[in-house]
């Protein structure tokens, strides 16, 4: 039986380490909702990476921590593994339930959520994530954690953004950060989308948290916001306008400019993508890196 049979439909599981994250991905995971065939698209070539490496098999006890809206979970079902997701955001994890019915999915702290008090059956063969363990309080804790609910052996491989320029989180945003109040500089560490960017710093996060056989694969793929031959424009304003920077300007600047400003402030957006499109699309190189590592069969 399925875990949210027993408990009907997920409640939060989880300590107050992450709390401000919860929050913000709980709002936040609406524009991941709403934009998910675009966010499938664009970061296609890391999922595809990403489950090349880690190639699910038939019977697996896999794991997707941060598994957002599902797309691992699905592709691991697809394989024939059992799949079970843990996500912060409610409003993930419902969207992710019933994209992947097959699939539990846990509204929990993957810090300090005991992931094997569920549906695991004896631990998890396969732990995967594309983008979603860079936003941990504790990260060392959190690789802890997530190890302690795996089979001895058992194989991590995660996909997070690589340090350097990263168009990802600039293109088509000046417009809107030229409007704002200066932003204040964020320390390259915090938990956020940026905080995995340093090799050595992931290395010695999963080395303390008990992992060995660290490797660590720079990977560069294409992001390309050009859906079924669109120049990308739209696509990608979407993508910056429900992520936090969208919000905030919005909620900052439309009450200054009124709905006609904050419509002139948009198109500005649009311009800005426009002036950089490469053969006629929003595209731009995406800065991974590939991180596996394994599960000592003998605890270090
Ligand atoms: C950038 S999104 C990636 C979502 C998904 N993996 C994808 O690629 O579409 C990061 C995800 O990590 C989740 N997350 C952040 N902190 C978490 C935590 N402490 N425990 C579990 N999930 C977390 C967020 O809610 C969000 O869904």
């Amino acid at each position: 039986m399925h875990l949210r049979e027993l408990l009907g439909r997920p409640a939060y599981r989880g300590g107050v380490a992450n709390e401000e994250m919860r929050k913000g991905w709980s709002v936040g995971g609406a524009g991941w909702v709403a934009n998910q065939r675009i966010f499938d698209a664009v970061l296609g070539p890391c999922s595809d990476r990403l489950l090349a490496e880690a190639a699910p098999t038939p019977g697996q006890r896999v794991l997707d921590i941060g598994c957002g809206t599902g797309t691992l979970l699905e592709a691991a079902v697809a394989a024939g593994a059992s799949a079970v997701g843990v996500d912060i955001s409610d409003t993930m994890v419902e969207a992710a339930q019933e994209r992947v019915p097959a699939a539990d999915v846990l509204n929990a702290d993957a810090q300090d959520e005991d992931l094997l008090d569920g549906p695991a059956g004896g631990g998890f063969d396969l732990v995967l994530s594309r983008f979603g363990v860079m936003f941990f309080d504790d990260p060392t804790a959190a690789f802890a954690n997530i190890r302690r609910a795996c089979a001895p052996g058992a194989r991590l491989a995660f996909v997070c953004w690589r340090e350097g320029e990263n168009a990802m989180f600039t293109l088509g945003t000046s417009t809107l950060l030229d409007r704002l109040e200066p932003q204040p500089e964020a320390d390259p560490a915090a938990p956020g989308p940026l905080a995995f960017g340093n090799p050595e710093r992931v290395r010695r996060i999963l080395v303390d948290a008990g992992w060995s056989g660290v490797d660590l694969t720079a990977v560069d793929t294409v992001a390309d916001f050009g859906l079924g031959g669109t120049d990308g424009v739209e696509e990608r304003l979407q993508v910056i306008l429900s992520g936090s920077l969208g919000r905030l300007a919005r909620a900052e600047l439309e009450p200054r400019l009124g709905e006609q400003g904050w419509a002139a402030l948009v198109e500005e957006v649009r311009d800005e993508l426009r002036s950089h499109l490469v053969d006629g699309q929003v595209r731009f190189p995406a800065r991974t890196w590939l991180v596996t590592a394994e599960n000592p069969a003998v605890d270090p």
